[in-house]
Order: structure tokens, then sequence, then C-alpha cells
């Protein structure tokens, strides 16, 4: 190690991942330095006079006082450019592949590694010609990075002027690709396909715009009670079991969005080995190409210590915005985030902060806050300022969302510990996981009492998907809610004393949870449910409730409805294959209408 680096250090204590340094010269806040002889990956989190508080990425078994410390000069960044798409990273964006051949099975401490191939030629296509005026955002040309995403080259924030030379061809992620003379200082840049960007701070938009669709998740429960915007942000609390990691597999699999950016921190000593395994069989539900082709995968793996946890979900916030920043739909997950909040804890602890409730820090809250506000549907940089006005929130040409899904494991599974808390005052969409569906063995296991969005789509469905989508949503709940109501008398007088319309409405709501609530992530069929689809099973299980309250009110025996042959129809409606559905269940639809009519009811 060069001990002559004017920035050279020395360790001066060490608290397990938390090192003191003392003698870096020229040390700013955030700016990653390499630890001990081993050269271990850390971040200046303080600094006190003359002594720099590091947090460490890696193990710091074993290394003493005295060793050198060596600052990079420069704060944690993301390596961003084609190539991103596929790889499957730790939360310092090293890729684990790479890493795993060069150390072998486990990844040595200190090693670095290129986050993105620099041996692959991209096939670049100009889409702006020399002596044209640039700014940052504006789209320099396109890479196909993989079948469904096409890589846009953009002008990296903070760079303004004219193109003096770009070309088409093929190029490797370092090769220039264009040279712009800078309007500031007349100095010619260099662009390449790459570009870097520190991963705490928020990438720049044109401007924030209000989140005015769902994002369709073909999860029936989400899509029909509680949506979350494309650009908005939902946490799912549960404890452990109750379905946390599956709904995030299945959000990354079929929700309508072009990029996934997915943070596993791993609850189970293998389940992110599981991942690693599974999600690179997986497909593209909508192109059939293989899911990785839009997937990140960002894993902290069991032998990284708990602040690399911290880091990641900045990683992988980082590489969201990007895509956004091309105009692409992302979604990025994490699971869990209470690994990070661990994190967040343990590193307090170590610089004897304050602590907060339950040993958080004091700064949880805000630190949550910071990192949801990354999610947002934004109009992006263009590279042409006159192409957005602001004050009619119109003509933005390109736009682009990162919504962000959070898993929270609240220790067992109580909602009113800090995490759960704190993520729900800054998130929109609550999806409470319980534990008592999931024992029953109803996935997905969210409770409709208790869960919530805040996010206002109302027109949206009405006119994308049908007028009275919003009234069958609303009744739809209130019959649940009665149900609850209903199964709070029984319990304590027995169900004698319920009327026969009463008793109507436990068979309809449970007829509402089984039939088109319960949902599983594994059935062939079932585990994605398109809008139309999830339109219509609501729309006959709420007709059927219509024509038994009348049935009932007429002097027909609650008996007799409830043993109508379309009762075993409507529970198998989710079976019907996506591509019939529509006109399958319009049929049943009819046939549950004329069932009734021989029931003498209409
Ligand atoms: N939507 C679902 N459909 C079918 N089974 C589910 C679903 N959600 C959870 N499960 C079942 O519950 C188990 C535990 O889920 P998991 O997501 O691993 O829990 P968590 O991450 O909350 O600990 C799964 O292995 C699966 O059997
Ligand atoms: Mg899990």
């Amino acid at each position: 190690m060069n001990g002559l680096d004017h920035r050279a250090g020395r360790i001066a204590r060490i608290a397990g991942p938390v090192v003191g340094a003392t003698g870096l010269e020229g040390i700013r806040l955030h700016d990653v330095v390499r630890v001990g002889e081993l050269g271990l990956v850390g971040e200046v989190i303080r600094l006190t006079g003359d002594l720099a508080t590091v947090q460490v990425y890696e193990d710091t078994s074993g290394i003493r006082v005295g060793e050198p410390v060596l600052s990079t000069g420069q704060p944690l960044v993301v390596q961003l450019g084609p190539g991103l798409l596929g790889s499957v990273y730790d939360g310092l964006q090293r890729p684990l592949k790479v890493l795993a051949e060069m150390t072998g099975h486990y990844i040595e401490r200190g090693t670095s590694a290129m986050a993105l191939p620099d041996d692959i030629l991209w096939e670049f296509t100009p889409c702006v010609v020399v002596g044209q005026q640039v700014a940052p955002g504006k789209v320099l040309g396109v890479v196909p990075e993989s079948q469904s995403i096409e890589h846009r080259i953009m002008v990296p924030p903070g760079l303004r002027g004219q193109i003096v030379e770009i070309r088409p061809g093929s190029f490797k992620l370092n090769d220039v690709i264009a040279v712009v003379e800078s309007d500031g200082d007349g100095k010619r840049q260099e662009i390449t396909l790459a570009q870097q960007w520190p991963v705490r701070s928020p990438r720049p938009s044109q401007a924030h715009l209000a989140p005015s669709e769902p994002l369709i998740t073909g999860t029936r429960i989400v899509d029909a009670f509680f949506p979350v915007a494309k650009g908005g942000s939902a946490i799912i609390p549960g404890g452990f079991g109750t379905g946390k990691t599956v709904t995030e597999h299945s959000l990354a699999r079929w929700a309508d969005v072009d990029v996934v950016v997915y943070v596993g921190c791993g609850e189970r000593g293998n389940e992110m080995a599981e991942v690693l395994q599974e999600f690179p069989t997986l497909e593209d539900p909508r192109t059939g190409a293989p899911l990785m082709e839009r997937t990140v995968l960002i894993a902290n793996t069991s032998n990284m210590p708990v602040a690399a946890r911290e880091a990641s979900i900045y990683t992988g916030i980082t590489i969201a915005e990007y895509y956004r920043d091309m105009g692409y739909d992302v979604l990025m997950l994490a699971d869990s985030t209470s690994r990070w909040g661990e994190a967040l804890r343990e590193i307090s602890g170590r610089l004897e902060e304050m602590p907060g409730e339950e040993g958080y820090p004091a700064y949880l809250g805000a630190r949550l806050a910071g990192f949801y506000e990354r999610a947002g549907r934004v109009a992006c940089l263009e590279g042409s300022p006159s192409s957005f006005n602001p004050s009619t929130g119109a003509t933005a040409k390109r736009c682009g969302s990162v919504t962000v899904v959070g898993a929270i494991s609240p220790p067992g599974g109580d909602f009113s510990e800090p995490m759960t808390q704190s993520s729900m005052r800054v998130t929109g969409t609550f999806w409470a996981l319980d534990y008592d569906l999931s024992r029953r063995r109803h996935f997905p296991a969210i409770n409709w009492t208790r869960s919530y969005s805040l996010y206002s789509l109302h027109d949206w469905f009405a006119n994308q998907v049908a007028a009275d989508w919003n009234e069958l949503t609303g009744k739809a709940m209130a019959l649940l809610q009665r149900e609850a109501e209903l199964l709070e008398i029984v319990q304590l007088v027995g169900p004698d004393a319920l009327a026969d319309a009463e008793r109507a409405v436990l068979v309809v709501a449970r007829m509402l949870r089984e039939d088109f609530l319960h949902q599983s992530s594994y059935h062939q069929v079932d585990r994605y449910c398109p809008l139309e689809k999830t339109y219509w099973m609501l729309k006959i299980v709420m007709n059927f409730y219509r024509q038994a309250q009348a049935a009932v009110a007429g002097g027909v025996a609650l008996e007799r409805v409830a043993s109508l042959p379309v009762v075993a129809e409507i529970a198998r409606m989710k079976e019907v294959k996506v591509v019939a559905a529509t006109a399958e269940l319009e049929a049943l639809m009819d046939r549950v209408q004329s069932s009734f009519a021989e029931l003498g009811v209409n």
C-alpha cells in the first residue's frame, strides 16, 4: 500500500464494523476509504477534529490499530451503463459471479471488481448530430441492452454544451462515443457508455409528477383494494412466514414495469441463495425472454457484515433512478428493510449515539423518509428545458417512475415497533400481512381490515377498466367489514342469533374471501390475474350477493341459494385461463342471473 499518499491515515481504534482513523488529510464526510492492510471498503460517517469514524462494509476481524487507512477521495458511487441488467451484485455493487470466480466460493475481503463488463461490444446508434446543443439528460444515442430494454445513453448531470464528435458503431464500455464542448469553460469532455453517481444523492429530474396510475401487480387483493401508484411506495410488514418474500417475488415477476431492482437481505440463511438460483430460471411473462434481462439483483451475502446492508438499498435505488431517467417504469423491491434498520441500529450503537425507541437511532424516521422520497414519477431531464412547462405540468416527452416496495419483519409480527411505524408515516400503501391468515393458509395473507392505500386512483380505474370498478370494490370492502362485525356477534351469542339476510352476508363474504381474495402464487393460472379478469370475478361475486339478498328477502331459504350449482362454478373461476377469461366469465355472469331467475328471483 502506498504509505506516501498524502491522504493516508492510521487506524486509531476498532469497534466491530466501526473504525476510527486519524491523519486522513482533507478527508470529507461520506468519502470512501480503504481500511487496513487488506484494504477493506469503508465510508466516513463522522468527522470530529482529526478523527474520522469509518463504517466498514467488510468483516474487520484481524485488523489492528496502526494499520493504514487510505482515502479514495470520492463518495460511495455506483457505475451506471449497459450491462447492469442481468447483474447480481453485493451491496457495494461488486458482481457476485465475477467475485466468486476471482476468489473461490466466498468473497475475500478487500476484493475489488469492475461493476460493469468492460469487454462487451455494444452497438451504439446516435440520436444527436455534431453541432447540436445538449444538456443533462439528453439522450445521445441508444444501445440495445437486452431484448426488451433499450439503454439510453444520456448526457450526465452537470454537463451542458455542444456536440463536437459523435459516431455510430460498436463500442466497449469505456470507449469514447461522443465529445461535448462545455458551455462553461469551453473544455472538451469525452463521454463514454458509462457514468457514475454517488448513491446517497437522489438523481435529479425536471419535475416530480403526481402519481396517477396504478402499478398493476396481478394480485387481486392489491389491484382491487390496496393499489400502489406507479412512482409510489408500499410496505409489507409481516411476521416470519407470512409471505413477505413470496409477495416480493411475485411483484418482481408480474408487476407491469420495465425494470426491476431487487435488494435481498435474506431472513433465512439460504434464502438469498434460493433467489440467486430461482431468478435466472424465470421467464418474463410479457416477452418470454429470461426475467433477468430486465432485472438487477443485489444480494447481501451472509459473510458480509451488517454495514453492507445499510449501503445496499442506496445502491439499489440509484440504479432504479438511472433507468427511471431513461424514461422507464422501475420497481425497486427490498426484502427486508428491517435488516437495514438493524444495521443502522448497530452502527449507531457503536457510535455511542443517544438511542431512540428500541435502540434505533433517533434519525431512523428521517433516514426512512429520505429513502422512500426517492420513489416517484418524474418528468425526466431531457436536455431541452423548453419541452416541459412546470406550470401546466404538460408536454414532458419522457417520464419515468420508481416504485418502492419494502418488506418489514417486525419482531413477533407486532406492527407497533419503530421500523413499521416510521415506514408507515412516509409510504402510501400498507399491506398488512397477518399471521392468522397465513396459519389458515389464506394467501396472500394480506389483512383487509388493517391494510390501506392512500393513492387516489379511482379515476384511472373507472376510465381504464370499467365505470363500475370503484362501486364494486367499495361494496366488496363494505361486505367484508360487515362480515367482521357479524362474526363478532356470532362469537358472542352464536349463529342462531343471525337473521337469514345476515347469514347471507356470511355466505357471500366467504365466497369473496375464498374465491376472490385467495390467490396462490404457485398456481399455474391463478398466480397472475389481469385487471379484466379481476373485474369480472368481482362483478360475479357482487352480483351473486345482490341476487342472494333479494332471494332471501323474497322468502327463498338461504340453503337453496347456497347450494345453487353456480356456487361451485364461482369457486373455480380463478382457474379460468387468462386468454378466455372475459368471455367465460361473462357467460358465468349470465348463468348466475338465470340460476336466480329459476329460484323465482330477478
Ligand atoms: N401468495 C402466496 N401464495 C401461496 N403461498 C404463499 C403465498 N405467500 C406465502 N405463501 C406460503 O408461505 C410460506 C412463507 O412465505 P415467505 O414469503 O417465505 O414468508 P416471509 O418472507 O414473510 O417469512 C411460503 O413458503 C409459502 O408456502
Ligand atoms: Mg422472507
